[in-house]
């Protein structure tokens, strides 16, 4: 070819090129992302290093935004790195003053005019509130759970947010753990498709969409396994329980394009895991390719000095930002020290640079260099807050978080009339406790107690009684909290209530506030006096309907004995009383299923029925101590993981493997509907690698589906097996499917099952 030809060839080449980066009537996501990586760069190239910094900066919403101007302190210093364009993101400022005013100044008053990412702990939900994420998980239904965080998504993206510090993605077997009930449980497989639903639900399909907002996977990693389930506490785990068991729901986040990950207090096997090169570099960043980017916890870089890690803040800072934590949440160790590490050369612009792009890139996704006010708009805010459509999506996942764990001589449903009904204990009236402790938007007393809920049933006589507190505290982030009342004097009211009445109802539990963050306990039962009152209350009438109010696995040991229905109805938000009302009148037929089990003693936690089997599994015989047991207390949970009834039956029969390859298997099962009344069911499928390289647990979930049937309807069920679901990571991290024998298993529960088995031939293995 002459040189002239390939001159215009090139240019031609060239030209086409460009316009296919930049067609701005291409909507492809190709272009989309050349476009938005262009204008990253161009940004970038103008900005100082001070500025680039100032990205990374995160503040906690400071002073009063609308008010005059703060002069000192704090406040002072915020304000005027505000104006400076020092602060990439706020967190805590909402409602649509608030957040124009803070814009206002970073777009405004700035010499660049960036504007802020608003972050807010939209947890499971804004204002208006779904159950805690536990309970959710209950549901098995990815649906429903998508479709809360999309309202709960809606509802804060219309108060000026537009990037939310959830879904937690921690795996937890430690009911102790105040955060369970943050998080979907122990297990990774369910974990993994609440991630992906959550994530989708908060960001839709299109960040830039006003009602959409970026997602954050915490806590980057291993916090779920804080020792002895005190929170913040030292994390040491081998790889297996990383790769296998804490992984997983992160992997399925990033798969999902969530665009933020949260890294964590607590240290990993030695390296506080806001320092964690291995995690957010190798793993992260290089293994899966995440290019959205990585904030601290609140505090947490500045925290490595206390974990004995780094000598000081400005140690703190340099090793933070090596390790790829992107931004700075309140340590004000990036904004007060990076710009001097990287003059004195111990930290690279080039680390610099890559962890603004990938904030910035985040804020021309969601479209604020196009409108920075896009999510201020009042009345949009006024329509949307609150709205009917908010509230049914709650409603509806509240009944679907429900589990009914108990409910002998079919007690319940309760009947719609002609019954006289003593309604006991201080949670059956709160407006308060339902909301959780993740509900810094929601106003105090905006939750339907279960009274309430009740009330709307007007053909029984119900009759409320307290009895007794649940704490002497105050409905507030207020330590006494933990402080349990002893106070018995409304025993006997409550008592006399109860003697006459043909039906109990005693709804007992943790107030809302007694889980969360920095909410361990190390006695599950029922908090204060409420035990005593439950058995006080049995003497005079044994005809009692348990309603647990709870954040995390309770011990119930003398109720699952004596207490004929029991109800595990979590905090269930704003809608909670109206939801409980409907499942206990069988307006609802309860379909949840438990994400995590239920110990029967604290001695048992950390407890979860993906366990490996010991080499002395099983009880030898009588008088035999050698083996793998409490001599004081089974090993079984009370409630295993799964569990759950409904006001029907099901059988599972008829459970076939089939071989489609030497790789992939089909299984099927029957389900019927042996009861009365139509109803769901979780089908659940467990599978089993019998022996292997590094020992796998017993069960392991590898699918679910759920089914509604009318009575006496049979369906058959299919779920598929393939190397994803029969592999695992190896002590190498590679993932890998061995030959030989497996279990599957398929029911109700992982402790209710059908069994079967496959064989993987050595020859299928690639
Ligand atoms: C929590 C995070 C939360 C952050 C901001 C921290 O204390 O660990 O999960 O997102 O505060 O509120």
């Amino acid at each position: 070819m002459k040189k002239t030809s390939l001159g215009i060839l090139i240019i031609i080449l060239t030209i086409f090129n460009v316009s296919c980066k930049e067609n701005p009537n291409d909507n492809s996501i190709e272009n989309k992302t050349n476009s938005i990586e262009k204008k990253v760069a161009d940004l970038l190239s103008k900005m100082t290093l001070e500025e680039k910094i100032g990205q990374m900066n995160q503040y906690n919403g400071f002073w009063d935004v609308t008010g005059p101007q703060p002069l000192d302190g704090d406040a002072a210093k915020k304000y005027e790195h505000l104006r400076k364009g020092y602060v990439g993101s706020m967190l805590n400022v909402r409602g649509v003053k608030e957040v124009r005013a803070v814009q206002k100044i970073a777009v405004e008053e700035t010499r660049l005019g960036i504007p802020l990412i608003i972050g807010f702990d939209v947890i499971h939900g804004y204002k208006t509130l779904s159950p805690i994420p536990l309970a959710e998980a209950a549901s098995w239904d990815l649906e429903a759970i998508k479709k809360s965080a999309q309202v709960a998504a809606k509802e804060s993206a219309a108060a000026g947010i537009n990037w939310t510090f959830a879904p937690m993605v921690d795996i937890s077997r430690d009911a102790r753990w105040g955060r369970v009930m943050e998080g979907a449980g122990e297990d990774p497989y369910l974990g993994s498709e609440i991630a992906m639903a959550r994530v989708y639900g908060f960001q839709g399909d299109d960040l830039s969409s006003p009602e959409t907002i970026a997602a954050c996977a915490k806590h980057w990693a291993g916090y779920g396994f804080s020792e002895s389930g005190r929170d913040y506490n030292t994390v040491d785990v081998g790889t297996s329980t990383l790769n296998n068991i804490i992984f997983p729901p992160f992997k399925a986040a990033a798969k999902a394009g969530v665009r933020t990950f949260m890294n964590s207090f607590n240290e990993l096997n030695g390296i506080p895991a806001t320092g964690n090169v291995y995690l957010q570099r190798d793993i992260l960043k290089d293994a899966w390719q995440f290019d959205g980017f990585v904030v601290s916890d609140w505090g947490s870089i500045n925290e490595m000095i206390a974990h004995g890690y780094a000598k000081d803040k400005k140690e703190a800072a340099e090793l933070s930002v090596i390790a790829g934590s992107d931004m700075d949440m309140e340590s004000y160790a990036y904004v007060d020290e990076l710009a001097n590490l990287v003059r004195e050369g111990k930290v690279k612009e080039s680390l610099i640079d890559d962890a603004v792009k990938r904030i910035l890139r985040v804020k021309f996704e969601l479209g604020l260099f196009d409108d920075p006010y896009k999510y201020c708009d009042e009345i949009r805010e006024k329509e949307v807050t609150g709205s009917k459509e908010i509230q049914e999506a709650v409603l509806d996942m509240a009944k679907k978080s429900i589990v009914l764990l108990k409910n002998d001589n079919e007690i319940l449903p309760l009947k719609t009339n002609g019954l006289n009904i003593a309604l006991i204990g201080a949670l059956a009236a709160d407006k308060t406790s339902p909301l959780g402790s993740w509900r810094i938007a929601a106003e105090d007393s905006t939750a339907v107690s279960v009274l309430e809920g009740m009330q709307k049933y007007p053909d029984n006589k119900l009759t409320y009684s307290k009895g007794a507190d649940v704490t002497i505290g105050k409905t507030e982030f207020a330590i006494e909290l933990n402080i349990n009342t002893e106070d018995k004097s409304g025993f006997p009211e409550a008592i006399e209530t109860a003697r006459k009445a043909d039906v109990v109802v005693m709804v007992l539990g943790e107030h809302g506030f007694q889980s969360g963050e920095a909410r361990s306990r190390t006695d599950l039962g029922l908090p204060g006096v409420q035990q005593e009152l439950l058995e006080a209350i049995y003497n005079v009438n044994k005809n009692i309907v348990l309603v647990l109010n709870n954040g995390r696995p309770l011990t119930i040991p003398w109720a699952d004995k004596h207490i004929p229905a029991i109800v595990e109805a979590w905090q269930l938000g704003t809608q909670s009383g109206n939801a409980i009302a409907q499942v206990l009148y069988g307006d609802y037929n309860p379909s949840g299923k438990l994400p995590m089990s239920f110990p029967r003693s604290i001695g048992q936690v950390p407890i979860y029925y993906n366990h490996k089997n010991t080499g002395r599994p099983v009880n030898p015989g009588s008088n035999q101590v050698f083996w793998s047991h409490y001599s004081d207390e089974s090993n079984d949970p009370l409630y295993p993981f799964g569990h759950g009834l409904s006001y029907t039956t099901f059988t599972y029969t008829n459970l076939v493997v089939d071989k489609v390859s030497n790789d992939i298997f089909n299984v099927s099962v029957d389900i019927k509907n042996t009861g009365k009344v139509i109803g769901k069911e979780v089908a659940q499928l467990y599978i089993q690698d019998v022996f292997s390289s590094i020992t796998r647990p017993v069960k392991e979930l590898k699918g679910f589906q759920m089914v509604e049937l009318k009575p006496n309807q049979q369906q058959t069920i299919k779920f598929s097996l393939s190397k994803d679901e029969l592999g695992f990571f190896n002590n190498g991290g590679e993932f890998v499917l061995e030959p030989g024998e497996f279990r599957v298993y398929v029911g109700g529960s992982s402790k209710t099952v059908l069994e079967s088995n496959l064989i993987i031939e050595k020859q299928s293995i690639k």
